[in-house]
């Protein structure tokens, strides 16, 4: 197969503006343009010889075929009174040998050509499986796959086989057979897919649906943002192979190959406005995950998770007030440390490591003390997997009038968080973690009533100066300082991703790995510190067996592809097993087999 047609004749006046001084194939997705991409797939498939059928703007493809030798463009006069069959018949003193036909508003995955070229059939056509588009050709075929009929109107056809994608293997007999159908038939602006059917009534066209094919069709300015956001990352992600590792540690954690090729960009400016404009749009979305965007704001750091925390307690706390943090694990312990450091006033309510706060203690504690202004408290203790009750440490600090400041970083995005209902002033947590994103943003949501009382405290922290951060990003949609920009990036397509999830779906997905994996540690005689109905099904510390070293079992796993984590409760020699990230039960069961295996002395 050396030769293709591109049929690009059309207004595509769909797309307005972005169509007025340019045909459709010159949209540009991420700085490509349509018809670049599609020409240079083609070249790498070992295409020799492109038309391209032009009519609206014909110009503007001459000047492109300029710079390819590969390239030579049609023009078809009549273009404002046909259709893509008029484009296509009027090749016919070119066109002298089989040909892929495609056409020109289309974005699509390589494998896409090589389907059709290695198909030994000579007359094809492209299917994919439902793409939700909503932009459908539907397709009907007998029993050999073999085409009956196409419509965009499901209830047309008897029964629906697959979607047409815009690209054919057409060969030289046939094409003679289309033309001579159009020029007998008298309706001027019939498509060629209507010629396609009418063929193949008399010689088979046959079928070739790939259920899960990357590609779409950009008619209009919803489908051009699909294209951006879902299928180009798809994409890339496929053509770059890059070696999967199952991350194990409570993050960061293990990412879909979309997210991580998010990040390869063209370079820009952070300043810029569409820079602020994609801040804005993750910090509206992150917020939206755990609280309403008018009463809460999402304020974004450059910094890993500890930055935000940090953040927090040196700028909300009064100076002349008090913070009453619970510690029962390493990451209490952390916001001790750091209030000690600002030498802020602080108490530190020491609890069980394994088991739920003793929640009397804790009132006594604060009617004990009246100058507290802020209860501070972890919600998924990293540490061990001990899940603290948000809605009892709420409702305790809502009797009280105190502000809640929760560190969710490893909760965030998959247990479920209500930051109204549970009284949360601020929350912190970042973007390696169940979000599924990429280390390097800190944010903090919080009450934006709350926030408005920060103008009064001074700031401990220069850098990682809240209200400032805030008032900043307000004004200009910017953060005060150079952000991580391909993190951001990333962040962008891991919402992206985490909505198409469903957070309560993802949670799901969470907590199935984390049954696999407890009722296996059951049957394994294998000991767990935290008690089930403590667990936040996100982390679990796993006690080691005698005899067992965890830095030799570790070097095995991730020589394997599986990183677990070391333990860091003091008094139990524990190794923890997160879930989290863009891993499922299939992995988490394989991880089990090395595990048994290992212990057995197997491997
Ligand atoms: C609950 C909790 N808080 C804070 C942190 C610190 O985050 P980072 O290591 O990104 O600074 C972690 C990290 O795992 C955590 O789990």
């Amino acid at each position: 197969m050396k030769t293709a047609v591109i049929l690009a004749a059309g207004f595509g006046s769909r797309l307005k503006e972005k169509t007025a001084l340019k045909p459709k194939g010159f949209l540009e997705v991420e700085g490509i343009s349509l018809i670049q991409r599609s020409v240079d797939n083609l070249i790498s498939c070992g295409i020799e010889k492109i038309y391209i059928g032009t009519g609206y703007l014909s110009e503007v493809y001459d000047e492109f075929a300029l710079h390819y030798p590969q390239i030579q463009t049609i023009k078809s006069d009549k273009f404002e009174s046909t259709s893509s069959m008029y484009t296509l018949c009027n090749m016919q003193d070119k066109l002298k040998d089989d040909f892929l036909l495609l056409e020109s508003d289309l974005l699509y995955e390589l494998d896409a050509l090589n389907a059709l070229i290695n198909e030994e059939k000579k007359d094809v056509i492209l299917a994919s499986g439902k793409t939700n588009s909503n932009d459908e050709v539907y397709i009907h075929v007998d029993n050999f796959c073999n085409l009956l009929a196409m419509s965009k109107n499901k209830n047309d056809l008897d029964d629906v086989y697959a979607e047409l994608v815009g690209i054919c293997k057409v060969s030289l007999s046939r094409y003679k057979m289309m033309c001579e159908a159009y020029e007998k038939q008298d309706n001027p602006k019939i498509d060629y897919e209507y010629i396609m059917v009418q063929t193949s009534k008399e010689k088979p066209f046959y079928v070739k649906k790939i259920e899960e094919l990357i590609w779409c069709e950009i008619d209009d300015a919803n489908h051009l943002k699909r294209a951006l956001s879902k299928i180009l990352p798809k994409i890339k992600a496929k053509e770059m192979k890059i070696k999967r590792n199952v991350l194990l540690n409570p993050g960061p954690a293990t990412t879909s190959d979309s997210v991580k090729l998010a990040q390869v960009v063209p370079d820009i400016c952070p300043r810029e406005q569409e820079f602020g404009d994609l801040m804005e749009y993750v910090s509206n979305e992150l917020t939206t995950i755990v609280a309403n965007n008018e009463e809460y704001a999402t304020v974004l750091f450059g910094g890993s998770g500890t930055a935000v925390v940090e953040a927090i307690l040196t700028s909300v706390v009064p100076h002349d007030k008090t913070v009453l943090i619970v510690n029962n694990g390493a990451y209490g312990k952390r916001m001790c440390q750091i209030a000690s450091r600002y030498k802020m006033n602080f108490i530190e309510f020491k609890s069980s490591s394994i088991e739920s706060i003793d929640l009397e203690n804790l009132e006594n504690e604060i009617k004990a003390n009246t100058n507290i202004s802020h209860l501070s408290v972890i919600h998924n203790e990293t540490t061990t997997g001990l899940l603290n009750n948000l809605d009892d440490l709420g409702a305790l600090a809502k009797k009280y009038n105190l502000e809640l400041i929760v560190d969710a970083m490893s909760s965030y995005a998959a247990v479920p968080i209500d930051m109204k209902k549970q009284n949360i002033h601020y929350l912190a947590a970042s973007s390696n973690k169940n979000i599924q994103g990429m280390a390097g943003v800190g944010f903090v949501i919080a009450n934006k009533s709350s926030m408005q009382k920060l103008k009064d405290i001074e700031p401990r922290s220069f850098y990682l100066s809240l209200y400032e951060q805030y008032e900043n990003f307000i004004k200009s949609h910017q953060m005060r300082f150079t952000p991580p920009v391909q993190t951001l990036y990333a962040l962008k397509q891991a919402i992206i991703e985490a909505k198409e999830e469903g957070i309560e779906n993802r949670y799901k997905r969470y907590c199935a790995s984390w049954e696999i994996l407890t009722n296996t540690l059951k049957k394994m005689n294998l000991k767990y510190l935290v008690d089930d109905k403590y667990h936040s099904k996100i982390i679990t510390s796993i006690f080691i067996p005698n005899g067992i070293d965890f830095n030799a079992m570790h070097d095995c796993f991730f020589e394997r592809g599986f990183t677990i984590y070391p333990g860091k409760v003091e008094e139990f020699n524990t190794f923890r097993v997160a879930n989290i990230g863009q891993i499922n039960s299939d992995d988490m069961e394989e991880f089990l087999e090395l595990l048994k295996g290992y212990l057995d002395g197997k491997i």
